[in-house]
């Protein structure tokens, strides 16, 4: 059973086209990579999902529920969760109290399912590498490392569905491995993540099927091995192959 669906998603901004007609369901338990050239629509699709936009047409239902409607908030609650850049990092407080704070805002019988929360909060760190900092304030941080705090403590926090914006920008090799893991582990535990990424291989390794925007329109749709496969990839994403 499709967790989320698209049908027909518009959206005009100052009298641009931003996106057109955007249709796809996501099944539950997903992993979804959107991927397409800079500037086609991908983070504003994001935005329209998580309700910061209005579209100008189509509808968006979540386990069956028109949702089109929605504020972020209310969304939130039904299970949407989504990773922004270095949004909702307590800079002033340390690395642990940031995770610890998302904890304590989960519903009571989900807090009380995962057991001692010190232990939670150590294990959510040392997941992105990060337990060697847990008594730094987290205004300290690189710009790469809060990216990833705040993947860990998004990843933690109970949702369904997650909506993760390049979540690898500015992260290492090393640790962007420890993301994908992440990933891996909660498609493991049923969770339905979409993810925007640049970086295809990521994509190839983690989702088990990929949408392809251009121009804010839906130009390919597969899985990740058959998509890499189109010319049409070459021509929107690399541009196109002046030997040919
Ligand atoms: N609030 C806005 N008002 C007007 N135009 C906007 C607004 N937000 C985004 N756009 C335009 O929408 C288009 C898509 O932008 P968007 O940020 O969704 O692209 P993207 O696919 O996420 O690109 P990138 O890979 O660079 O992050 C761009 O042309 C952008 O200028
Ligand atoms: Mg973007």
């Amino acid at each position: 059973m499709s967790i989320l669906s698209l049908s027909g998603i518009s959206l005009i901004l100052n009298g641009q086209q931003i996106l057109q007609s955007v249709s796809f369901d996501v099944a539950e338990g997903e992993v979804v990579g959107l991927i397409g050239p800079n500037g086609s629509g991908k983070t504003t699709l994001f935005n329209v999902l998580s309700g910061f936009l209005k579209p100008t047409g189509g509808s968006i239902t979540l386990r069956g529920k028109d949702i089109t409607g929605l504020s972020p908030a209310r969304r939130a609650r039904l299970g949407i969760g989504r990773v922004f850049q270095n949004f909702g990092i307590f800079r002033d407080m340390t690395l642990e109290e940031n995770v610890l704070v998302a904890l304590e805002a989960l519903p009571k019988e989900q807090r009380r399912s995962l057991g001692n929360l010190c232990a939670v909060v150590a294990s959510t760190l040392a997941m992105v590498g990060l337990s060697d900092s847990a008594k730094k304030k987290a205004g300290s941080l690189s710009g790469g490392q809060m990216r990833l705090l705040e993947i860990a403590r998004t990843l933690k926090s109970g949702k369904e569905l997650f909506l993760l914006d390049e979540p690898t920008a500015g992260v290492s090799p090393k640790l962007t491995q420890q993301v994908a893991d992440l990933i891996v582990e909660l498609k493991r535990e049923g969770k339905t993540i979409l993810i925007i990424e640049h970086d295809l291989p990521f994509i190839s390794r983690i989702c088990d099927r990929v949408i392809v925007l251009d121009i804010g329109e839906v130009v390919l749709e597969g899985k990740p091995g058959e998509v890499k496969k189109q010319k049409k990839l070459q021509e929107i994403y690399f541009g196109a192959d002046p030997t040919s």
